[in-house]
């Protein structure tokens, strides 16, 4: 059944996601054709599908990122993960897209892992954030960053965000916090703190932050932004993704408790493929025959949805297939067993990748260029 009405929090994605009313209700701006091509221009490249699909639909002072670029005053690059369970297919595509704009404008990039946050709003003990914080590093360093300009940290043990997070702290009252995240009398005080936490990095340098990360986390940058200037900070920039839907249905987002309902990128290739056979809803009709006189319909399709946002690079074969569904050419068997092949062999690959970063995790936390640069830096004067 289609649900009317959505809900988008840090912690909670319901319903059918009205995107459009997202901006307006969040008071984002739409990323428009005009940004996309002048990125396109300034990076001298073809824009991955992540931006052509409009994955990212969204965003807050963009335009002053690529004024910032252009007049070489830079720009830093910041996103993170609440290391809660295993990483999906969903989780990874903003990181994707993170490397691409770290590799086309050359700049640092740093990761907050917050086994902390975690710790405080699940179900969970202290041993269990660490140990999903690095099985989530592994999946993330896979995806390619560069060693020298990426810093990895988890807040549990990068302790110095607290010295970053008090002057935040002090920035925000509890009425604030309240009217942006619901904190009522039973959340606990560890909960009203850590917003403090997750700000702290968009003051790591002394330039605009800009962060690509799914627009359920805007709320943080929406308070980050009432206090930057205040505390002689830049108010952070972001660029807003959509959700990946769940095999199951377009509603809400791929849930680590319903292991059905999405692809884990430690999933065994096998296994992954029967359950997107088993489980992914198409937009086919009951029969063969009525799928060959009506078509299918690729706009209630999560095959189609997933080939759209990551899986089909082809714009042109997409096209293609969507006008073959359409007209009935084509069996949703046919779709999910192309599906399948696509994701087996992006796990492949990952895995691959996966296996190669646990040699790689020292130098992304403490060895690197920009993490040593970080753990040897000193809370800037003016923040003291
Ligand atoms: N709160 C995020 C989560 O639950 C983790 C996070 C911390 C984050 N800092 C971030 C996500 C910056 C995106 C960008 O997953």
């Amino acid at each position: 059944m289609l649900k009317l009405e959505f809900k988008v929090t840090p912690w909670d994605v319901e319903g059918m996601v009205d995107y459009d009313k997202l901006i307006e209700q969040f008071g984002t701006s739409p990323l428009t054709d005009e940004l996309l091509e002048r990125t396109a221009r300034l990076t001298k490249s073809e824009l991955p599908i992540y931006f052509r699909r409009r994955f990212f639909f969204s965003h807050r002072d963009y335009d002053k990122i690529l004024e910032d670029y252009e007049s070489g005053r830079g720009f830093f690059l910041y996103t993170g993960r609440g290391p809660s369970g295993p990483m999906h297919i969903g989780h990874i595509i903003p990181f994707y897209a993170t490397k691409w704009l770290q590799e086309k404008f050359g700049v640092n990039l740093y990761i907050q892992i917050t086994d902390d946050e975690k710790f405080l709003f699940k179900n969970l003990t202290l041993d269990e954030t660490k140990r999903w914080a690095y099985e989530n590093i592994l999946d993330i360093i896979a995806v390619g960053f560069d060693p020298d300009k990426t810093f990895i940290f988890q807040d549990s043990e990068f302790t110095k965000i607290y010295e970053m997070a008090l002057p935040i702290a002090k920035k925000i009252n509890y009425s604030m916090a309240k009217a942006v995240f619901g904190f009522n009398e039973q959340s606990k005080i560890g909960m009203i703190f850590y917003p403090a936490i997750q700000a702290a990095p968009t003051f790591f340098e002394r330039k605009r932050c800009l962060i690509p990360a799914a627009i359920d986390q805007d709320p943080y940058w929406r308070l980050q932004r009432d206090f930057a200037e205040s505390l002689g900070y830049y108010k952070t920039a972001a660029l807003h993704s959509k959700f990946v839907p769940p095999l199951t249905g377009l509603e809400g987002k791929m849930s680590a408790s319903k292991p059905e309902t999405a692809v884990y990128l430690t999933d065994d290739p096998e296994e992954a493929g029967k359950k997107i056979w088993r489980f992914a809803l198409t937009g086919g009709q009951p029969t063969l025959k009525e799928q060959r006189e009506k078509g299918g319909n690729p706009e209630k399709c999560v095959v189609f949805k997933w080939l759209e946002i990551f899986f089909e690079e082809d714009d042109k074969k997409l096209m293609e297939r969507y006008h073959a569904c359409k007209a009935g050419e084509l069996t949703c068997g046919e779709c999910k067993r192309y599906l399948i092949k696509k994701v087996q062999e992006f796990l492949k690959e990952h895995q691959k990748k996966r296996k190669e970063a646990e040699k790689k995790v020292e130098k992304f936390k403490y060895t690197g260029e920009l993490a040593r640069e970080q753990w040897e830096r000193a809370i800037p004067e003016k923040l003291r």
